[in-house]
């Protein structure tokens, strides 16, 4: 069984899809801790599952070095063998990124390399183009900028905001992120190979 750790810093709805489906009995893997770079919304679904969390507030720390440090600390108290970034809208340090690699990935509500960064679907819309996308990858210490493991197209609609193109990335988002982590549970993903 694949142990998980989820790291978010908003509502979490793609970290409550991931809870649902491994609550089912079949699937191979479990989310074992939920952390946070703030009291964010989507803690509370961590709760309501019945499983542990814990926040490392961003504005506490003096630097995005102690700040990691600090959450590298929480995560190891768990020692899963996947961390997920899940709406962290926070960029990790070097150092924790190398601690964790390859066992880190990130999904972005855009077709990377298309659309980086925080503001992946206002980018988008912004740039006029007629689709954009959902992606999974490997966490590098570049931005936005690790190994694909599963990415798909998401087209732009006449009329569309950046809360509805959103609201329609984040099903596809979500459908991928369970495959990817069922993948690497089975072994049919390799991180290894991927990085
Ligand atoms: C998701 O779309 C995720 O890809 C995005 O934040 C959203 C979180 O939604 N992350 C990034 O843009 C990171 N660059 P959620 O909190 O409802 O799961």
């Amino acid at each position: 069984m694949l142990t998980v750790a989820v790291l978010i810093s908003g509502t979490g709805s793609n970290l409550r899809a991931l809870l649902e489906a491994a609550r089912h009995p079949d699937f191979p893997a479990r989310v074992v801790v939920v952390g946070a770079d703030r009291e964010a919304d989507g803690l509370a679904h961590a709760e309501e599952f019945g499983i542990p969390s814990f926040t490392v507030p961003w504005h506490e720390h003096e630097s995005r070095e102690a700040w990691g440090e600090e959450l590298g600390r929480q995560l190891a108290v768990w020692n899963a063998d996947l961390v997920v970034l899940s709406g962290l809208m926070r960029l990790l340090p070097a150092a924790l990124v190398a601690d964790l690699a390859p066992r880190l990935i990130n999904t972005h509500p855009a077709y990377l390399p298309e659309f980086p960064g925080a503001h992946g679907v206002r980018d988008a819309l912004a740039a006029g183009v007629s689709e954009t996308g959902a992606s999974v990858i490997v966490v590098d210490d570049g931005v936005d900028t690790g190994p694909i493991l599963a990415q798909e197209r998401v087209p732009v609609i006449a009329g569309d905001t950046e809360h509805s193109l959103h609201e329609r990335i984040k099903p596809v988002e979500r459908r991928l992120l369970i495959d990817v982590v069922r993948r690497i549970a089975t072994g049919e993903l390799s991180l290894t190979s991927a990085s």
